[in-house]
C-alpha cells in the first residue's frame, strides 16, 4: 500500500513538472500523463495475468473472435515496454522483438495455412503449410501500425500492403480519417490489419469501415495488436463481430483520457521519441536486476 502511494506520488510530481515546462498546448497531454500516473498505481493493485509456461492463447469473454497470446517470452518483453523507465533505444529494440512474435503468430492463423504431413531426415511430421503471400494484404493504421506492418513484411516481403492514416484527436480521443491507399483487388485478399493499441476501438472500427467499403468481408480480416482492453474488444464484438483479433495483452480498463490501464503510455511517442522522454514522463533508464 505504501509502495503504491509512493509510486503514484512520484508520477504526480513528474507530471506537474511537465505542466510547468509546457504551459500551453499540453493540456490533453497532461491529462493523459496524469492518467498514466493513476495507471501505474492500478498496475500494482490490479490482478495480473499469470504468465503461461508455454505459448498459449485464451479467448476473452468480451469478444469470441479474439485470442490473447501468453508465454514467458511475451511476458518478459511486455514488462520492458510497459516499464516507464525504459529508454527509447531499449523500447524500440524490445517492441521489434515482440512484434516479430506477433507477426509470426498472426501469419500462422491465416486460413491458407493448412495441415501438411512432411518428412524430416529422420521421420514423419504432422505440420502445416506456409500461407501464399499473394493472397495476403497487410494494412496498417498510420502511424504506429506501420511498425507492426514492417514486422509482418520482414516475414513475407512479397505481400501486398495498404495504408490507412487515422489519428485520434488528442482532446476528444475520437478517430479522424485523413488518407487511405488500398490495392485494387483488396476485396479478394486476406487482411492482416496492424495497429499496436486497441483502446476505445474507434480507430480500428474506422479502418474496418474503409476496408468494408472497398469490398473486404469482415471474416477476412485478422486484426493484430500488442495491447487491448475490454472496451475495445467489446466495441469490435458489437460493430464488427466477424473480425478476428490477436493480441499480446488484455488490460483492465481505459482511464478518463482513454489511455489503456496499465497499458504502456503513448505507443507511438515512445517508439518515435516524439514526446515524453525530455519531459520526464518515461525513459529515465532501468537496471537489469
Ligand atoms: C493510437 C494507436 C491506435 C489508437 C488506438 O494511435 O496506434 O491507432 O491510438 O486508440 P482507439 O482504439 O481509442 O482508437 P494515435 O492516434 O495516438 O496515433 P499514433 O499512431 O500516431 O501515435
Ligand atoms: N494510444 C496509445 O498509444 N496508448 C493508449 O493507451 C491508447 C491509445
Amino acid at each position: 500500500m505504501r509502495a503504491t502511494a509512493r509510486l503514484w506520488a512520484a508520477s504526480f510530481r513528474a507530471h506537474a513538472a511537465v505542466k510547468l515546462a509546457h504551459p500551453t498546448g499540453g493540456r490533453r497531454r497532461l491529462a493523459a500523463a496524469a492518467a498514466l500516473g493513476a495507471g501505474a498505481a492500478a498496475a500494482v493493485t490490479s490482478t495480473q495475468q499469470r504468465p503461461a509456461f508455454c505459448l498459449s492463447a485464451s479467448v476473452p469473454k468480451e469478444n469470441s473472435k479474439a485470442e490473447v497470446l501468453s508465454s514467458p517470452g511475451i511476458h518478459m518483453l511486455m514488462t520492458v515496454i510497459r516499464d516507464k523507465r525504459t529508454d527509447q533505444a531499449e523500447y524500440v529494440r524490445t517492441v521489434d522483438r515482440l512484434m516479430a512474435i506477433l507477426a509470426e503468430e498472426g501469419i500462422a492463423r491465416l486460413p491458407s495455412v493448412k495441415p501438411q504431413v512432411i518428412e524430416t531426415p529422420c521421420g514423419t511430421y504432422q505440420g502445416v503449410t506456409s500461407p501464399d503471400p499473394h493472397t495476403i494484404c497487410a494494412v496498417d493504421i498510420v502511424r504506429s501500425g506501420g511498425i507492426l506492418l514492417e514486422a509482418v513484411r520482414r516475414v513475407l516481403p512479397e505481400l501486398k500492403t495498404a495504408k490507412i492514416l487515422i489519428q485520434r484527436n488528442e482532446e476528444t480521443a475520437l478517430p479522424m480519417l485523413y488518407y487511405s491507399k488500398l490495392p485494387p483487388n483488396i476485396s479478394k485478399l486476406q487482411i492482416i490489419l496492424c495497429d499496436p493499441m486497441l483502446a476505445t476501438g474507434g480507430s480500428a472500427l474506422m479502418a474496418i469501415e474503409v476496408l468494408k467499403k472497398a469490398g473486404v468481408k469482415e471474416e477476412n480480416i485478422l486484426f493484430i495488436n500488442v495491447v487491448s482492453c475490454p472496451e475495445g474488444l467489446t466495441a469490435l464484438a458489437e460493430k464488427a463481430p466477424l473480425v478476428r483479433i490477436l493480441t499480446c495483452g488484455l488490460d483492465t480498463h481505459l482511464n478518463q483520457a482513454k489511455f489503456i490501464v496499465p497499458g504502456l503510455g503513448d505507443f507511438g511517442d515512445r517508439y518515435y521519441g516524439t514526446f515524453g522522454y525530455a519531459e520526464g514522463l518515461w525513459g529515465a533508464g532501468r537496471s537489469r536486476i
